[in-house]
């Protein structure tokens, strides 16, 4: 009766030593991949990393686990001209990292970088800027809003651009559109859904931060030479 005991005990303890090293968790192993594999390089998430590619805090908002998956898979795919690595992972690895990212919606800040003393000091587009570049408006919109970047099944393959939305928008529209987000319509009803939605910030911002996003797009409009002059000329 008692020859199951030392088994039972034995894998028992197996199976806790094991768990010292590898996680149970995906998200607990997707955050130790993410530092271990040199991500930290490149990204930022929360206060710790390095900002030479796009902040990651807020990523699992903006970006659906499916997309996030596609790019780890080859980001090369989806973007040609981008200089994110292929980190050549594999199925486990991904989808421990496709966790760990998806986790990302703005917890990681201990202080929002918009919200810092120093931020506050400055006039509202700048602080508008720092909005615009960490939650990441700029991984879809590109630099500036300046566009170029892909999205699948939508006419021209690209996201808009924004820096013309003077032109089409007041200040108040462009806030409630913002706040809104948008789905694109597909080109054709055979493929895939466009995997990139522009995300409904009105949950994530409040008015005074999206106030700031749009005084920031307003400053990018390009200013008109003679006819009439930009709101801002004066
Ligand atoms: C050499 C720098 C570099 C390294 C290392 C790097 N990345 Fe990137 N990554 C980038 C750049 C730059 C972009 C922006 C895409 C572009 O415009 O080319 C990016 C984009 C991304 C995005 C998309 C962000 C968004 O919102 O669109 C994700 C997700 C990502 N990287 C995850 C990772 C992970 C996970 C690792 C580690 C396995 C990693 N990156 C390592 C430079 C890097
Ligand atoms: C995940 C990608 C993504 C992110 C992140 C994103 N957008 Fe968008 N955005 C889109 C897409 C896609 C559209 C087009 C939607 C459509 O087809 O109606 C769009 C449309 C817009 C428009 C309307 C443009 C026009 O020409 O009418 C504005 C303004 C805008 N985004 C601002 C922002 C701001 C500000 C942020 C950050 C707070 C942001 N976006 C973040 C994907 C994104």
């Amino acid at each position: 009766m008692n020859r199951w005991i030392l088994p039972v005990v034995i894998l028992l303890a197996a199976a806790c030593s094991s768990k010292q090293s590898a996680s149970t968790d995906p998200v607990v192993r997707g955050e130790r991949a993410f530092n271990g594999l040199g991500c930290v390089k490149c990204h930022v998430i929360g206060d710790s990393g390095h900002n030479w590619g796009p902040d990651l805090t807020m990523l699992g908002f903006r970006k659906s686990a499916v997309w996030i998956d596609q790019w780890l898979k080859n980001p090369h795919e989806w973007n040609p001209k981008t200089v994110m690595p292929n980190f050549n992972l594999d199925d486990a690895a991904r989808a421990d990292l496709v966790a760990y990212l998806s986790a990302q919606k703005g917890q990681a800040w201990k202080e929002k970088p918009w919200k810092t003393a120093a931020a506050a000091a400055l006039p509202a587009a700048e602080r508008g800027k720092i909005v615009f570049n960490s939650v990441g408006c700029v991984t879809c919109h590109a630099k500036d809003g300046y566009g170029g970047y892909p999205n699948n099944n939508v006419a021209g393959g690209l996201i808009p651009s924004l820096s013309k939305v003077t032109e089409g928008y007041s200040k108040h529209e462009l806030l409630e559109k913002i706040k809104a987000g948008a789905v694109p319509i597909p080109v054709s009803s055979s493929q895939p859904k466009p995997l990139l939605e522009m995300p409904k910030w009105g949950g994530q911002l409040d008015d005074s931060e999206i106030n700031a996003v749009v005084e920031y797009l307003w400053s990018l409009a390009p200013k008109k030479k003679g006819g009439k002059p930009a709101a801002d000329d004066f």
